[in-house]
């Protein structure tokens, strides 16, 4: 049988090199493999308090890079989380198995609550929302990148749990996680992860960035006052970041990149060079559609209602299990 896959992005700020490598390129290949839906998860962005102007124009954006990124309508279903409805509702449910500590111990939670005064109730229960995201879709597989990796963890300690609490209901999803490119690091800070939240600064490469932004940022990044072209991310983390980047971009392994370059001039412009190829087509693209947001909401209508069939079977199930009386008369 065809395995079911599940996917989603942020709609706050604009894409950027780390999750087109670390999720959409394999995202675009799973769609001929898998049975995949992929969905822009507006409701989780409402925990980062996104102005509503913004979250609505982000939302049509983001749709349009995935579909310029490679999502075919016609391979996958692509959706807006808040047009399926059944998303909230699993979350409640399950938000009655998870626990307060398993919520606490979340690392991205920490990080974001920290150093604020006042923490969203959202923002603590944020992964709930993510494994009903997943587990909606009876999921086999969710690409991402590794920054993910905990919050698939507590999917499938939900799932095994809700299982043996309630009977069968949930399939206990997996990570795929790529082997390169799953964690491209911030070029001005090359010890954090590349990020929207910092969308603005000179370390992040956006896939709409054009080509001279491209190359200033690239030949800004940060290296070390060493000349060697090797990769190794605990000494030398701003050049393996580059050549990290150089490999994905062109389809060669990581010691085949260092190999190919002699220095940090010949490594920035190479790597520079990579980027702007590989985003080209997917800007020519990103053009067409944002000259058509009625053809990529119609996209996203027909999505949701594909979308809503099969979660509104798994959450007619979950709710049984757990005991909810169901509508009707028999
Ligand atoms: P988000 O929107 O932050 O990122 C989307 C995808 O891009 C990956 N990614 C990266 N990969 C490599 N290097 C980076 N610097 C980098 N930055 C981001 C992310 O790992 C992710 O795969 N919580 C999720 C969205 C979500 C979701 C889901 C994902 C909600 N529900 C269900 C999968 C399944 C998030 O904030 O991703």
């Amino acid at each position: 049988m065809v395995k079911r896959v599940f996917s989603g992005t942020q709609p706050t700020g604009e894409l950027h090199i780390g999750g087109y490598l670390g999720a959409f390129r394999g995202w675009v290949e799973m769609q001929h493999t898998h049975d995949a839906f992929y969905c822009v998860v507006d409701l989780h962005a409402l925990t980062a308090g996104e102005e509503p102007t913004r979250l609505r124009r982000h939302t049509l954006e983001v749709a349009s890079l995935l579909l310029a990124v490679g999502l075919d309508p016609d391979a996958c279903t692509l959706f807006v989380q808040s047009h399926v409805p059944e998303h909230a509702q699993l979350s409640w449910l399950l938000e009655c198995t998870a626990t307060m500590g398993e919520l606490g111990r979340m690392t991205q939670y920490k990080d974001k609550a920290a150093g604020r005064e006042s923490v969203p109730a959202g923002l603590f229960t944020y992964p709930v929302l993510m494994a009903a995201d997943i587990l909606l879709y009876d999921a086999d597989e969710v690409p991402v990148g590794e920054d993910q990796r905990q919050h698939l963890e507590l999917a499938r300690d939900l799932a095994s749990r809700f299982n043996s609490r309630y009977g069968p209901t949930f399939v206990v999803p997996e990570a795929i996680i790529p082997p390169v490119g799953a964690r491209v690091m911030d070029l001005a800070e090359p010890t954090r992860k590349m990020s929207k939240s910092t969308s603005s600064s000179l370390g992040t490469i956006r896939v709409l960035d054009d080509p001279a932004t491209i190359e200033r940022k690239v030949r800004r990044a940060v290296t070390d006052i060493d000349t060697e072209v090797r990769y190794d991310r605990g000494t030398k983390p701003g050049v393996s970041n580059l050549v990290e980047l150089l490999a994905v971009a062109t389809g060669r392994s990581r010691e085949e990149a260092a190999a190919s370059q002699a220095g940090y001039a010949s490594l920035k412009a190479a790597t520079a060079e990579a980027l702007i190829e590989m985003l080209h087509p997917v800007q020519e693209r990103y053009v067409e559609l944002a000259g058509d947001p009625a053809g990529v909401r119609a996209v996203l209508e027909k999505g949701a209602a594909k979308a809503r069939e099969v979660a509104g079977t798994t959450v007619s199930r979950a709710s049984q299990a757990m005991g909810l009386l169901p509508p009707g008369r028999s």
